[in-house]
């Protein structure tokens, strides 16, 4: 893949209560990265309100774009092409960003690249971390990718750039989907994997024993059969009065989900030979699982910082720099794909 140098790219992301822009140099230098979340307008609702979210993107998301512009100190003229999240997502939400998408390539004349945020999740770990000066190693193929986020658990193996084979995925609930409902059973607050996390933190993770669902033979996910177990601890004690042990809860659920998910991409990293393991979307946030990747002796592994573990554009714009370079471009009729998926075939 040869490409001029530098190869800046201008990403848009609204799938779901995020609306981001950002640029990108070379698929790697933060030029910038703006990001107005919505969380605390779904908060109250206990998770996100589909109308509400696509509604504030609207209003949103020329400002955010300028943002990026202006931090990046660049005009439309020095960009050399738009990439924006064209789907999984809300489909309100994601019509706002192609659309603002396409209206901006038509009146610049710059090439647009529809862009799958999955495969965006796992590009943030070819980003150089903000938080870092130094510039890590990048991520070496073959690669095993743990993508864990709001609505999907699933291990990819790749092969090489934007080169995937499907291992798993959940069967049922996502593992960050599972954070956000066992945070309602708690009665912790929205978003659910932070709260659970900060809960957790003064919890006791071996008071109450959960099941791991491992379905031996299989690399599938499945986390509902937890969700329940929580469940029906909280029921049970809460037949008797006092006050429910929420850390200890929070704690014992966090390892296990914590034990599946590392346990599981470590022996899937060695059955594939895989060189390395990737861990990215926003239950990367999750300092346990984290803590557990790192402390692991089998494999070198990336984790993105955790600026750019959830939603942002940062990593659209990361994908949409490989599709580029790659000689992919898009006319403009693409319509949004809410249900897109990573990967059609499974091994
Ligand atoms: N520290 C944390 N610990 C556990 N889970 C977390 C943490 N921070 C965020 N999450 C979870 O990550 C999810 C949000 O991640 P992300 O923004 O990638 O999801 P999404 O974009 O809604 O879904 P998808 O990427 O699958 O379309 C939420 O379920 C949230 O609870
Ligand atoms: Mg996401």
């Amino acid at each position: 893949m040869a490409a001029k140098t530098p190869v800046r790219i201008l990403g848009l992301e609204t799938s779901c209560d995020e609306t981001a822009a950002a640029v990108v140099e070379d698929g790697g230098k933060i030029l910038s990265n703006v990001i107005a979340t919505q969380a605390d307008l779904h908060a109250k609702y206990g998770g996100v309100f589909p109308e509400m979210a696509s509604r504030q993107h609207i209003r949103t998301i020329h400002a955010v774009v300028e943002q990026a512009l202006q931090q990046a100190h660049l005009a439309l003229e020095n960009i050399d092409a738009i990439a924006v999240t064209q789907g999984p997502g809300l489909p309100g939400s994601l019509v706002v960003g192609v659309n603002y998408a396409k209206g901006l390539a038509l009146a610049s004349g710059l090439p647009l690249l529809g862009i799958n945020h999955l495969e965006a999740h796992i590009y943030s770990a070819w980003l150089a971390s903000p938080e870092q000066d130094s510039v890590l190693p990048e991520p070496q193929f073959p690669l095993l990718a743990l993508l864990v986020s709001g609505g999907h658990t699933e291990l990819d193996l790749m092969t090489d750039h934007l080169t995937y084979r499907q291992l798993g995925a959940t069967r049922d609930d996502a593992a960050g989907e599972a954070f956000d409902k066992v945070a309602r059973l708690l009665h912790l607050p929205y978003p659910g994997g932070p709260s659970i996390q900060k809960a957790a933190s003064d919890g006791n993770p071996q008071a109450y024993r959960f099941p791991r669902a491992r379905l031996e033979g299989e690399w599938d996910f499945s986390f509902s059969g937890l969700k329940t177990a929580v469940l029906r601890m909280v029921r049970q004690i809460e037949q008797t009065p006092g006050r429910l042990p929420v850390e200890d809860l929070a704690a014992s659920f966090q390892t296990a989900v914590v034990d599946v998910l590392v346990s599981k991409t470590i022996l899937a990293a060695q059955k594939c030979q895989a060189r390395e393991i990737l861990v990215a979307g926003g239950v990367s946030a999750n300092r346990a699982l984290r803590e557990a990747f790192v402390s692991q002796k089998s494999f070198p592994v990336h984790i993105p910082p955790l600026s750019l573990c959830t939603d942002n554009a940062a990593m659209v714009a990361c994908a949409g720099y490989y599709h580029f370079i790659n000689g992919r471009r898009d006319t403009l009729d693409f319509d949004v794909k809410p249900n897109w998926r990573l990967v059609k075939t499974e091994l």
